[in-house]
């Protein structure tokens, strides 16, 4: 039997396969980056080419404050797909995480299918598992898995929502608070704490900032719905629940404005979940991101256009990026931060939500 027919293996072919080609997006939901509106500088006193789109992350500098987010492991394929969008990631100057590496924890030799350092040696790459495995590995443990792939960061993903709807999923997440805690203690890598599409609500962004985690990456509402995802691969026992909950989860846009108002203060804040274009991003950084992860929309570039059409899209979407930042007179990305804009509708009532974070 090949190594690539384990349950977990089929999981993380499904998930490929789903999100190559299913309709696994939110319906009705959005992000909320259409509740934003920059505010146009017809005077920016700026060129084109000025503008500077580069940021210090997790103490490695990006070109452009993009990540693509983490993905895939474990399968010959997944092998593929990290070796190439690793590449991408190292000449276009992004950060990119790797898909969870329980697969490793599973068989040893799958490692290699996480092996991204030869074709990527300066790239920020993190690392990534779940909060509940890592609720039961001791933090050496850990510490090797990320060693292992040469990562600078470790994720540490929460998915409630997608392990109840999951056939065989996790059932339990207590004690993931004190797992965290013991984490942002002992590890001697930075650990982000990482949503995978359904975001961080005020009182998480305050638990979290509380439990000593400097950086989060908000993986919000309104891009992949990992419920989808997982209600596609249920029995039809399970697709009502699956069904229910398919539009859960707190907007993107929402939940980095939440998680800049927490106090004390996350160092990075990474928006991903649905940014699917410059803009978006721009919108993100006015809102309190200090960067965007990019999933699902640069796996089906890949998909449908191999390599180059993963970096034509992302040319695409840093083009919009500094064409934005250019048409708020934003010359680099704190100033992209400080931009102001407009807030209507939903959005408008999160923020009013986030505020009272200060005083808490
Ligand atoms: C094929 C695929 C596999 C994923 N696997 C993981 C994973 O292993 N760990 C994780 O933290 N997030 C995983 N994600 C979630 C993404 O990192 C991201 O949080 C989520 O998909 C929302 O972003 P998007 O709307 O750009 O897809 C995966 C996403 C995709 C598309």
């Amino acid at each position: 039997m090949s190594n690539d027919a384990t349950p977990i293996a089929q999981r993380k072919a499904d998930h490929i396969e789903l999100c190559a080609t299913g309709d696994v997006g939110f319906h009705q939901k959005t992000t909320l980056f259409n509740d934003v509106e920059l505010i146009h500088d017809a005077l920016p006193e700026l060129s084109l080419d000025a503008v500077d789109t580069s940021v210090v992350l997790l103490d490695k500098r990006l070109r452009a404050p993009i990540i693509i987010a983490a993905m895939t492991g474990g399968t010959e394929r997944a092998r593929e797909i990290n070796l190439a969008l690793a590449q991408i990631a190292e000449e276009r100057g992004y950060g990119f995480g790797l898909g969870s590496q329980r697969a490793m924890l599973v068989a040893e030799e799958k490692g290699a299918t996480y092996s991204v350092r030869d074709v990527a040696p300066t790239t920020l790459v993190m690392g990534n598992i779940g909060a509940v495995q890592a609720r039961s590995l001791p933090t050496e443990a850990l510490a090797e898995l990320s060693a292992r792939v040469g990562a600078d960061a470790m994720c540490i993903h929460l998915n409630p929502a997608m392990e109840i709807i999951q056939p065989g999923g996790d059932r339990d997440f207590e004690g993931i608070v004190a797992t965290l805690e013991r984490l942002a203690r002992e590890l001697p890598w930075p650990i982000v704490v990482k949503e995978t599409g359904c975001g961080i609500g005020p009182s998480v962004a305050l638990r979290l900032a509380k439990s000593g985690i400097r950086h989060i990456d908000v993986s919000g509402a309104g891009g992949t719905s990992w419920v989808a995802v997982e209600t596609a691969r249920a029995d039809s026992e399970a697709r009502p629940l699956g069904e229910a909950f398919r539009e859960w989860g707190v907007p993107t846009a929402a939940s980095v404005a939440i998680a800049r108002r927490v106090r004390p203060r996350f160092k990075t804040i990474i928006a991903t979940g649905g940014v699917g274009s410059g803009l978006d991003i721009a919108k993100a950084l006015a809102l309190g991101a200090h960067a965007a992860g990019i999933a699902r929309p640069v796996l089906k570039a890949f998909v449908e256009g191999g390599k180059a059409g993963a970096v034509r899209f992302l040319q695409e979407v840093e083009a919009e990026l500094r064409a934005a930042m250019l048409l708020v007179g934003a010359r680099n990305v704190a100033a992209m931060r400080k931009a102001p804009f407009l807030a209507f509708g939903r959005l408008r009532r999160y923020l009013k939500l986030a505020k009272k974070l200060e005083s808490t």
